[in-house]
Protein backbone atom coordinates (compact mmCIF):
# COMPACT_ATOMS: atom_id res chain seq x y z
CA UNK A 1 0.00 0.00 0.00
CA UNK A 2 1.12 3.79 -0.87
CA UNK A 3 2.11 5.97 2.27
CA UNK A 4 0.70 9.01 1.32
CA UNK A 5 3.08 12.18 2.11
CA UNK A 6 2.30 15.41 2.62
CA UNK A 7 4.67 18.04 0.79
CA UNK A 8 4.40 21.87 1.96
CA UNK A 9 6.06 25.11 0.60
CA UNK A 10 8.58 25.70 2.48
CA UNK A 11 9.84 29.49 3.36
CA UNK A 12 12.46 29.40 0.98
CA UNK A 13 10.34 28.10 -1.82
CA UNK A 14 7.49 30.34 -1.19
CA UNK A 15 9.50 33.82 -0.78
CA UNK A 16 11.05 32.28 -4.90
CA UNK A 17 7.93 31.64 -5.50
CA UNK A 18 6.60 35.25 -5.18
CA UNK A 19 9.63 36.43 -6.31
CA UNK A 20 9.35 34.96 -9.86
CA UNK A 21 5.51 35.48 -10.11
CA UNK A 22 5.04 38.21 -12.45
CA UNK A 23 8.32 37.49 -14.43
CA UNK A 24 8.24 36.05 -17.90
CA UNK A 25 8.83 32.22 -17.70
CA UNK A 26 8.59 32.25 -14.49
CA UNK A 27 6.10 28.68 -14.78
CA UNK A 28 9.63 26.90 -15.83
CA UNK A 29 11.43 28.55 -13.03
CA UNK A 30 9.22 28.04 -10.65
CA UNK A 31 8.49 24.32 -11.48
CA UNK A 32 12.69 23.76 -12.04
CA UNK A 33 13.23 24.59 -8.23
CA UNK A 34 10.08 22.82 -6.51
CA UNK A 35 11.62 19.53 -8.45
CA UNK A 36 14.73 20.53 -7.22
CA UNK A 37 13.16 20.75 -3.77
CA UNK A 38 11.11 17.65 -3.54
CA UNK A 39 13.31 15.24 -6.36
CA UNK A 40 9.68 15.61 -7.98
CA UNK A 41 6.65 17.57 -8.58
CA UNK A 42 3.91 16.88 -6.50
CA UNK A 43 0.22 17.01 -7.61
CA UNK A 44 -0.06 18.64 -3.74
CA UNK A 45 2.46 21.46 -4.65
CA UNK A 46 1.52 21.31 -7.97
CA UNK A 47 -2.41 22.34 -6.94
CA UNK A 48 -1.04 24.59 -4.27
CA UNK A 49 1.52 26.73 -6.93
CA UNK A 50 -1.61 27.19 -9.31
CA UNK A 51 -3.55 29.11 -6.65
CA UNK A 52 -0.44 31.01 -5.36
CA UNK A 53 0.66 32.25 -9.07
CA UNK A 54 -3.21 31.77 -10.34
CA UNK A 55 -2.30 29.48 -13.71
CA UNK A 56 -4.57 27.01 -14.34
CA UNK A 57 -3.49 23.62 -13.04
CA UNK A 58 -4.19 22.47 -16.75
CA UNK A 59 -1.58 25.01 -17.43
CA UNK A 60 1.02 23.57 -14.95
CA UNK A 61 0.45 20.00 -16.11
CA UNK A 62 0.36 21.17 -20.11
CA UNK A 63 4.49 22.23 -19.19
CA UNK A 64 5.30 19.09 -16.75
CA UNK A 65 4.18 16.47 -19.62
CA UNK A 66 5.90 18.59 -22.00
CA UNK A 67 8.83 18.48 -21.09
CA UNK A 68 10.34 15.00 -20.10
CA UNK A 69 12.66 16.42 -17.59
CA UNK A 70 10.16 17.43 -15.18
CA UNK A 71 8.73 13.73 -12.94
CA UNK A 72 5.39 13.64 -11.26
CA UNK A 73 6.07 11.09 -9.59
CA UNK A 74 8.91 10.46 -6.33
CA UNK A 75 12.42 8.94 -7.86
CA UNK A 76 13.18 5.67 -6.76
CA UNK A 77 16.11 5.35 -4.39
CA UNK A 78 18.73 4.91 -7.19
CA UNK A 79 17.52 5.47 -11.15
CA UNK A 80 18.44 2.53 -13.28
CA UNK A 81 18.59 4.23 -17.26
CA UNK A 82 18.74 1.30 -20.34
CA UNK A 83 20.48 2.84 -23.09
CA UNK A 84 18.31 2.21 -26.31
CA UNK A 85 20.19 4.26 -28.85
CA UNK A 86 20.79 2.44 -31.99
CA UNK A 87 24.14 0.43 -30.71
CA UNK A 88 22.23 -0.24 -27.72
CA UNK A 89 19.41 -1.37 -29.26
CA UNK A 90 21.05 -3.56 -32.19
CA UNK A 91 23.24 -5.88 -29.31
CA UNK A 92 20.19 -6.47 -27.39
CA UNK A 93 18.92 -3.62 -25.24
CA UNK A 94 15.23 -4.76 -25.47
CA UNK A 95 16.18 -8.04 -24.02
CA UNK A 96 17.99 -5.88 -21.41
CA UNK A 97 14.62 -3.51 -20.54
CA UNK A 98 12.46 -6.96 -20.10
CA UNK A 99 14.57 -8.53 -17.30
CA UNK A 100 14.60 -5.48 -15.63
CA UNK A 101 10.87 -5.23 -16.00
CA UNK A 102 10.96 -9.16 -14.79
CA UNK A 103 12.98 -8.49 -12.01
CA UNK A 104 11.70 -5.27 -10.31
CA UNK A 105 8.25 -5.82 -11.59
CA UNK A 106 8.28 -2.04 -13.15
CA UNK A 107 8.67 -0.78 -16.23
CA UNK A 108 10.52 2.48 -18.23
CA UNK A 109 9.40 5.58 -16.19
CA UNK A 110 7.81 3.83 -13.15
CA UNK A 111 9.38 2.75 -9.45
CA UNK A 112 9.79 0.24 -7.89
CA UNK A 113 6.45 0.51 -4.43
CA UNK A 114 9.70 -0.13 -2.02
CA UNK A 115 11.22 3.21 -3.54
CA UNK A 116 14.44 1.56 -4.48
CA UNK A 117 14.66 1.84 -7.76
CA UNK A 118 13.41 4.33 -10.68
CA UNK A 119 13.63 2.77 -14.27
CA UNK A 120 14.12 4.91 -17.44
CA UNK A 121 15.29 4.61 -21.23
CA UNK A 122 18.05 7.08 -22.47
CA UNK A 123 19.22 7.87 -25.51
CA UNK A 124 22.79 7.43 -26.68
CA UNK A 125 25.02 7.85 -23.51
CA UNK A 126 28.54 8.05 -25.98
CA UNK A 127 30.06 4.60 -24.45
CA UNK A 128 28.28 2.63 -27.48
CA UNK A 129 31.26 0.74 -27.71
CA UNK A 130 30.47 -1.19 -24.85
CA UNK A 131 27.07 -1.94 -25.88
CA UNK A 132 24.52 -2.60 -24.49
CA UNK A 133 24.81 0.07 -21.51
CA UNK A 134 23.01 0.51 -18.63
CA UNK A 135 23.86 2.61 -15.76
CA UNK A 136 22.65 2.94 -11.96
CA UNK A 137 22.94 6.06 -10.73
CA UNK A 138 26.64 7.60 -12.05
CA UNK A 139 28.01 3.94 -12.64
CA UNK A 140 27.95 2.65 -16.17
CA UNK A 141 28.02 -1.41 -16.79
CA UNK A 142 29.08 -2.52 -20.44
CA UNK A 143 27.81 -5.73 -22.46
CA UNK A 144 24.83 -6.00 -20.10
CA UNK A 145 23.29 -9.33 -20.09
CA UNK A 146 20.04 -10.16 -18.48
CA UNK A 147 21.05 -12.74 -17.00
CA UNK A 148 23.77 -10.60 -15.30
CA UNK A 149 21.21 -7.99 -14.31
CA UNK A 150 19.94 -9.55 -10.76
CA UNK A 151 23.46 -9.71 -9.13
CA UNK A 152 24.16 -6.07 -10.54
CA UNK A 153 20.58 -4.69 -9.31
CA UNK A 154 21.14 -6.67 -5.76
CA UNK A 155 24.24 -4.86 -5.03
CA UNK A 156 22.11 -1.53 -5.16
CA UNK A 157 19.26 -2.92 -2.99
CA UNK A 158 19.20 -1.31 0.54
CA UNK A 159 22.55 0.84 -0.59
CA UNK A 160 21.73 4.66 -0.32
S1 LIG B 1 23.76 3.80 -28.32
FE1 LIG B 1 23.95 3.19 -26.27
S2 LIG B 1 25.76 4.18 -25.64
FE2 LIG B 1 25.51 4.82 -27.67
Amino acid sequence: MEIQQEFTLSDELITFIDAWKEKRGNLIMILHRIQQEFGFVPRQVAIELSRRIDVPLAKIYGVLTFYHYFKQKKPGRHTLSVCTGTACYLKGAHGVIQEVENLLGVGIKESTDDGEFSVEAVRCIGCCGLSPVMTIDEEVFGGVKPDDLAEIISRYHGKS
